[in-house]
């Protein structure tokens, strides 16, 4: 055959264009784009016929957290790299970026790395990356940075200025920037403010004000803006080492990243469908309810929302991610529920676990709404992350002979399904969704990763296998030729000092 697999009649849509392409597949990669229609009678293994639906490049999610102890309260991950990667596919996800965490007593980024490494091999549906969390910013760990980027493709970190387990202090977060312009590693940074958040907790603990919903007032927006601001800051302290700052919810923040941008500084920004599509008002549900849409930051309000999507259209948003970070609802132990204690029989919002599951619905939540030019979908959940996290043009294009063929195949307008998103038809192994009973507009069809359909909504369902994910090496960020400075002038500034 001259091809594996032939893909006619779509219309492809890339973060460049949306046009009509048959796509010819030969050894993992897309080998050509052809007129539309000018393949279907190719001599191909299989041919799909798209029958005038999109075709997207494979998401790429890089804020995904599986298989991680308790960091963010008490719970543990519900989902395994096995659970985890077979619900992206199943949403058309096909490479995810997770954290290796470093636990704050182990002094080595590399040994995170390595313990990552033996979860996630064999285990894994879709591609995968790591980002390393840092935790413990010891000297080991900053000289282990440049290993990380020059031998083990892992070219970004993550940061914290909030959770008991991971906050640094500003001096702290300035000798890990300064290590990561040295390495070229993108930082990405949880802007919350955790000695605030911790006292306003405090505060509404001592006036008994403890229900799911008190978890949005002790995170007001304001303190997501200050964290962010000085996170800009402490940047262009670091001579503008690049910066990214992950799951946006309100629109002081986003003003002040848009005004970064905006003066030239390499400030790059990440939200999430939770902000798109759950507002505060989701903590109050009755009961514990609530506890299943506790993240952090939390949900805002209508505005935020609406000023969150201004942003993705707008660019001030380069990656729409799921940070998915599963936790079970029912779980006594590790759960949501570990919030029950003989003391709070209902429930206390400091002890539930933060974070949602929601790396099977991103896409089709997002790409349903209707609110994005496809073009820009595309951009913001698939080529912009591949691009940010060194993964482009092998992940995130089209590219002939470049790209590997990782593809969603939509359903048509005539043949779409009435979907109502159900934790029942999901493929995680978490015990809720967020979004259960949401209408959506449409679903990945078929998922097809390297080549191979790995996901046939109408035919089998889930068709991939745990060992077919393979480990991506990225290289450094290639977004904004952020790094060409730091060739320019050698030996950077620090403040100008
Ligand atoms: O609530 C959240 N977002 N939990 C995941 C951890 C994080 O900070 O991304
Ligand atoms: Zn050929
Ligand atoms: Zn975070
Ligand atoms: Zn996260």
């Amino acid at each position: 055959h001259e091809f594996d697999l032939v893909i006619t009649n779509g219309v492809c849509v890339t973060a460049g264009d949306v046009a009509p392409y048959d796509i010819g597949i030969k050894d993992g990669r897309i080998h050509l784009l052809a007129p539309s229609g000018s393949l279907n009678r190719a001599n191909s293994a299989r041919i799909i016929d798209a029958e005038g639906a999109y075709v997207t490049p494979g998401g790429v999610d890089c804020h995904v957290h599986l298989e991680e102890p308790a960091l963010f309260g008490r719970g543990s991950s519900s989902d395994t790299y096995e659970t985890g990667t077979r619900s992206a596919i199943a949403g058309g996800c096909t490479t995810i970026v997770t954290f290796a965490p470093q636990n704050k007593v182990e002094p080595s980024l590399l040994k995170a790395l390595a313990n990552t490494h033996i979860k996630a091999r064999g285990n894994s549906y879709c591609d995968y990356g790591f980002h390393i969390m840092v935790g413990n910013p010891s000297e080991q760990a900053l000289s282990e940075m440049k290993t990380l980027v020059e031998n083990e493709g892992v070219t970004s970190i993550k940061i914290y200025m909030t959770y008991t387990a991971l906050q640094l202090r500003d001096d702290q977060i300035l000798s890990v920037l300064l290590k990561a312009r040295q390495t070229r590693m993108l930082t990405m940074i949880h802007a919350e403010n955790g000695d605030v958040l911790n006292w306003l907790t405090d505060q509404l603990e001592s006036q008994n004000l403890v229900a799911p919903k008190f978890h949005s007032s002790s995170r007001p927006p304001i303190l997501e803006t200050e964290a962010t601001n000085r996170a800009i800051a402490l940047s262009s302290l670091i001579s503008n080492t690049p910066i990214l700052i992950v799951h946006v919810s309100e629109p002081g923040a986003t003003l002040r990243i848009r005004q970064a941008q905006t003066n030239g500084q390499p400030i790059f920004a990440e939200t999430c469908p939770q902000y798109l599509f759950l507002t505060r008002d989701d903590l109050d549900a009755p009961g514990l309810e609530g506890a299943k849409c506790v993240c952090s930051p939390p949900p805002r309000d209508k505005a935020s929302q609406d000023a969150i999507w201004t942003g993705l259209s707008n660019g001030t948003f380069t990656v729409l991610s799921s940070d998915h970070c599963p936790f079970n609802y029912e779980d006594a132990e590790r759960g949501k529920k570990t919030c029950i204690t003989v003391a709070h029989p209902a429930g206390r919002f400091r002890e539930i676990p933060n974070g949602i599951p929601g790396v099977e619905t991103r896409l089709p939540l997002v790409f349903s709404s209707g609110r994005l030019p496809l073009t820009k979908f595309v951009e913001v959940s698939s080529t912009g992350p591949a691009k940010l996290y060194g993964l482009y043009p092998r992940k995130g294009a089209l590219l002939p002979g470049v790209s590997d063929a990782d593809l969603v195949v939509w359903y048509p307008e005539a043949r779409r399904p009435d979907i109502v998103v159900s934790n029942a038809m999901l493929h995680h192994a978490t015990d809720y969704t967020p979004y259960e009973g949401r209408e959506v507009a449409n679903w990945p069809r078929y998922t097809v990763l390297r080549g191979k359909v790995v996901w046939d909504r109408d035919d089998g369902g889930v068709l991939g296998q745990k060992t077919f994910g393979q480990f991506v090496k990225r290289g450094p960020s290639l977004l904004g030729r952020i790094w060409e400075t730091v060739d320019e002038q050698g030996e950077f500034d620090v403040a100008g000092l």
